[in-house]
């Protein structure tokens, strides 16, 4: 499974990839907004500067919302770095400009997701990646992992080159739970990721082997 981290932050997306298991960065509109990147040339640049960072798969989103629109911005997307990943929302203009990019070879993460039957059209036109988002599910009483599951089963069916990105993920165990669905890619926040690490067995036994070895050393 690849892991990705969801943020426009330089520091968070340094620190995930020096732990050395990072394969990709998201970002949306509201995350650049957070960073407080805005204008054509700054987000240029801030993209360019993730792309920097990372070895591959850095997700840029289109903020146009009209087909002409999003080829002309997706387009000049994909001109910064050939990391760059065009987000497009699930819409019937989005699903167009899919496949519109696929045929043109650029790659394509399809964003909004919260049905299998979105999902398929995303497969369909040739997504590189799907986005289910989970947490907002959750957020509203929906089953957010369950999609995860019918996604996975639906594209295993058919064999559809897509890849499932598990989007909107919120803790460790959404992470773990994406992981035993078979989810091909989770996106989350650098906490997700670190939580990974967390067990107080781990904790214990290292302070126990440490003093273990002080003991045995006389000091
Ligand atoms: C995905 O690409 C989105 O940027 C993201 O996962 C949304 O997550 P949120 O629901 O926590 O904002």
């Amino acid at each position: 499974m690849k892991f990705f981290i969801d943020t426009a932050n330089l520091d968070e997306i340094k620190e995930a990839y020096d732990l050395g298991v990072l394969d990709g960065v998201t970002t949306n509109p509201s995350l650049m907004a957070k960073e407080g990147i805005s204008g054509d040339e700054k987000v240029r640049a801030h993209y360019k500067a993730i792309c920097d960072i990372v070895d591959d798969n850095v997700s840029a989103e289109v903020i146009a919302t009209d087909f002409d629109g999003m080829i002309k911005e997706g387009k000049e997307l994909a001109k910064i770095d050939n990391k760059i990943v065009v987000k497009v929302p699930m819409t019937k203009d989005g699903v167009k400009a899919i496949k519109y990019f696929h045929n043109e070879g650029i790659r394509t993460n399809c964003t909004l997701v919260f049905s299998s039957g979105q999902a398929i059209l995303a497969a369909k036109a040739g997504a590189t990646f799907v986005s289910p988002f989970i947490g907002r599910l959750d957020d509203i009483s929906y089953d957010g992992l369950e999609l995860i599951e019918q996604i996975v089963h639906i594209y295993d069916n058919y064999g559809y080159a897509t890849q499932v990105l598990a989007a909107s993920v919120r803790h460790s165990m959404h992470l773990i739970k994406c992981a035993e669905l078979g989810a091909d890619v989770v996106t989350c926040p650098l906490k997700v990721i670190t939580g990974l690490l967390k067990h107080p067995l781990t904790d214990s036994g290292l302070a126990q082997f440490l003093a273990d070895h002080a003991k045995a050393a006389g000091k």
